[in-house]
């Protein structure tokens, strides 16, 4: 398998090294809420939910909530924190989102950080699985990492986290399949490293 394994995400969280986390939930969140693009009901997945602050406001706003990660010291982190609100009801999966599928289609994706996580010779079948989990006008809210590496001039693929390139976005999931946003597009500062960041979008499922 290319690129980082679960072994090493299970150390990031054992070790408690983890650059990536806001230790709270992303800004963009409370503006999908607020604008109806994630609504009451909506059953939605958190792939790659590592710390998993966004769960609890999902939650919170009444959507039903499932939350994947195969590292297991994120699991049981984020089963800890959940366990200090026992009102805050949700589904925490140790899978891999590669194999993982949910039991009936989804309404909505919530995707932070996890496409960069993966290594790109991965992206295509991770792709594919967004558009399985999702029924058609489904949502896919994707906070879609910024991280240019100066390597691949030379053609060197650096990460995690890959650079989540607009090219290979639109490549990846194609106006085919998702109906795509217009420009210009929300850009979220990312606490990794300073000029590295989010590019929100939500892309609808045909
Ligand atoms: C960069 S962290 C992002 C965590 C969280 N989404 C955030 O933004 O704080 C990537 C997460 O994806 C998880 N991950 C990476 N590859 C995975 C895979 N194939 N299946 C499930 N989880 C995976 C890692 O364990 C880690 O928690």
């Amino acid at each position: 398998m290319s690129g980082p394994d679960r072994a090493f995400w299970q150390q990031r969280f054992v070790e408690q090294h983890l650059p990536w986390d806001r230790g709270g939930a992303n800004p963009q969140l409370a503006r999908w809420l607020a604008d109806g693009t994630l609504i009451r009901g909506d059953r939605v997945a958190l792939p790659g939910c590592g710390a998993g602050h966004e769960i609890e406001p999902l939650a919170r706003a009444g959507l039903e909530v499932t939350a994947i990660d195969y590292a297991s010291a994120a699991i049981a982190l984020v089963a800890r924190r959940l366990a200090s609100s026992p009102e805050v009801r949700a589904t925490l999966v140790e899978a891999d989102v590669l194999a993982w599928q949910p039991g009936t289609p989804l309404d909505a994706v919530y995707e932070q950080t996890c496409l960069c996580a993966l290594h790109p010779d991965h992206w295509i079948a991770y792709a594919l699985q967004l558009r399985r989990w999702l029924r058609p006008g489904g949502r896919l809210c994707l906070l879609a990492m910024q991280a240019p590496r100066p390597g691949a001039r030379e053609g060197r693929v650096e990460g995690p986290p890959y650079h989540v390139d607009i090219n290979a976005l639109r490549a990846l999931l194609p106006q085919s399949d998702w109906q795509w946003p217009k420009l210009p597009y929300v850009r979220i500062d990312h606490p990794s490293q300073a000029d590295w960041a989010e590019l929100a979008l939500v892309l609808v499922r045909r």
